[in-house]
């Protein structure tokens, strides 16, 4: 094996994580890793999280990611984009820290994230 095939073996298996909590809509939480530089639905996806549909894969055209940022983690989350703020017009039961969660980056600064699930994916 060569230097640079070990390299990359060794950095894939120590991707950094952050923890990401969901709360379902009845309360169900689910404490998981995320991957740093996946988004928080491809973790959701991953970890079988229910109330997260992701018909478009993470193409910003479904809404049907939506989660409630927790208000503690709103601010670090930030707002969304014109484009995602668009697609929320099309979402269910939005709050002011909805987001589109195929648009929010796992990032070392969001380890802890708190996001609700909602009770139903509309359109
Ligand atoms: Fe379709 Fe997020 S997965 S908008």
């Amino acid at each position: 094996m060569s230097d640079v095939q070990e390299l990359s073996r060794d950095s894939q298996s120590t991707a950094k994580m952050a923890k990401i909590t969901f709360v379902e809509h009845d309360g169900t939480r689910h404490d998981v890793e995320g991957e740093i530089g996946s988004t928080v639905m491809e973790t959701a996806l991953r970890n079988q999280i229910g109330g997260i549909v992701a018909e478009c894969g993470g193409a910003c055209t479904c809404a049907t990611c939506l989660v409630h940022v927790d208000d503690a983690w709103a601010e670090k989350v930030g707002k969304p984009s014109a484009e995602e703020e668009d697609m929320l017009d099309f979402a269910f039961e939005v709050k002011p820290t909805s987001r589109l969660s195929c648009q929010i980056k796992v990032t070392e600064a969001l380890d802890g994230l708190v996001v609700h699930t909602p009770s139903y994916q509309g359109r």
